[in-house]
């Protein structure tokens, strides 16, 4: 079985961290976003990944040759010379997508994260015999998505509206398909939207089948989500394999700290924190709902809340970390310095306090 995901765009608002990665590469639960969705397709026996990419496919399949041995799952770009949009790629990639077994194949949005109930997908689909098949997740927000209106009974998709003005529902498109080939025989190579022009059209013609995911969902590309995101993603590994996260007097809620990091004595860890690789975290340190990247040094005392720390930054003594404070890769934050919703970007030194949000170039 096959899967292609969707990496486009230069995920500007993940901002500083994608100045340092393609988006797709930025850590989430100490591991790079992409991995989560690459691991989930080989566990239910997806054999080769396709990328989508218009955008820097080198570092991409750099980074991810080392793990296409690991997972023993092909990995292989198929790269755009012109942004295709979001149905275009398919045409692109149709060659790689389609093989003699007829067998549908996956296709992600780059930036969602969930249980990646894909199992259960492959069966919904065999039960639906319709064409193709897409996650739905309830929203509070359904505005900024794919609004999807169906028969729950049957759960045919009645009507697809991208981004709708005024409100025709909850369920929205989680950004999970499972596709027959003759989809792609839908799809023009050109610039255009699966969920504009394609997604519609296969709906009119009662050929579209929606299931409501279980579990969480988050789109996590932009700051706030990203938080979010982890604070969800954390609670779902509590439920799953909780052995995975940490434990002791210094921990509340849910932690997962990287095996390689170092904590010292009276630190306050938690809820939701994710510590990755090689970080150090000295003695005395408060940190809740927020991410330390790869490398990073916490010195003593000093506090981070709702922040993103990018990878082989530190942040001083006494320092405090708080309000969507985003460091792109190797800032350092000064002892004492306060930082409210800094966005700093990378390879930056912060000597005094940022007391607002805003932007340190
Ligand atoms: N290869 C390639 N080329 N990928 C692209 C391109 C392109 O030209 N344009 C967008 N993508 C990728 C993005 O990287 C992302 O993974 C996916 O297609 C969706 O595009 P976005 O532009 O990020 O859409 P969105 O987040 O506003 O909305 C989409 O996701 C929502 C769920 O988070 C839609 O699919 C909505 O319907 C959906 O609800």
């Amino acid at each position: 079985m096959k899967a292609l995901i969707l990496v486009g765009g230069f995920g500007t608002r993940l901002r500083p961290l994608t100045l340092s990665v393609p988006k797709p590469l930025v850590d989430f639960a100490n591991k790079p976003m992409i991995l989560h969705q690459i691991e989930a397709l080989k566990a239910i026996g997806v054999t080769e990944v396709v990328l989508a990419i218009n955008y820097q496919p080198e570092v991409m399949l750099n980074f991810l040759k080392d793990f296409e041995a690991k997972l023993e799952i092909k990995i292989t770009c198929s790269q755009e010379t012109e942004p295709l949009g979001t149905a275009g790629p398919l045409a692109l990639a149709r060659d790689k997508l389609i093989d003699d077994s007829g067998e549908p194949f996956f296709v992600l949005n780059s930036d969602v994260i969930s249980e990646y109930p894909l199992k259960e997908m492959i069966e919904f689909h065999k039960s639906h015999g319709g064409e193709a098949s897409i996650m739905v997740t309830k929203v509070d927000e359904p505005s900024k998505y794919g609004v999807v209106v169906m028969d729950e009974s049957t759960r045919q998709v009645k009507s697809f509206v991208e981004k709708p003005k005024l409100f025709v529902g909850n369920k929205i498109n989680a950004g999970i398909y499972l596709l027959n080939p003759s989809v792609l025989d839908r799809i023009e190579l050109r610039p255009t939207s699966i969920e504009k022009e394609v997604f519609p059209k296969i709906a009119a013609e009662k050929k579209l089948y929606a299931m409501v995911l279980p579990g969480f969902w988050m789109d996590i590309g932009q700051p706030r989500d990203y938080i979010t995101g982890l604070r969800l993603y954390l609670d779902s590994l509590r439920k799953k394999s909780s052995q995975k996260l940490a434990s002791g007097a210094h921990v509340i809620g849910n932690v997962l700290v990287d095996e390689s990091a170092k904590i010292g004595d009276g630190c306050l860890i938690g809820p939701d924190v994710a510590i990755g690789p090689g970080c150090v975290v000295e003695s005395g340190v408060r940190l809740s709902r927020c991410t330390v990247m790869r490398g990073v040094r916490i010195k003593k005392h000093a506090c981070i809340s709702s922040s993103i720390i990018g990878w082989h930054s530190t942040v001083g003594q006494w320092a405090r970390v708080e309000n969507m404070t985003i460091l792109g890769e190797d800032v350092h934050v000064g002892d004492e310095v306060y930082s409210n919703g800094g966005v700093v970007l990378p390879h930056k030194e912060i000597k005094s306090s940022i007391l607002k949000p805003e932007i340190v170039m």
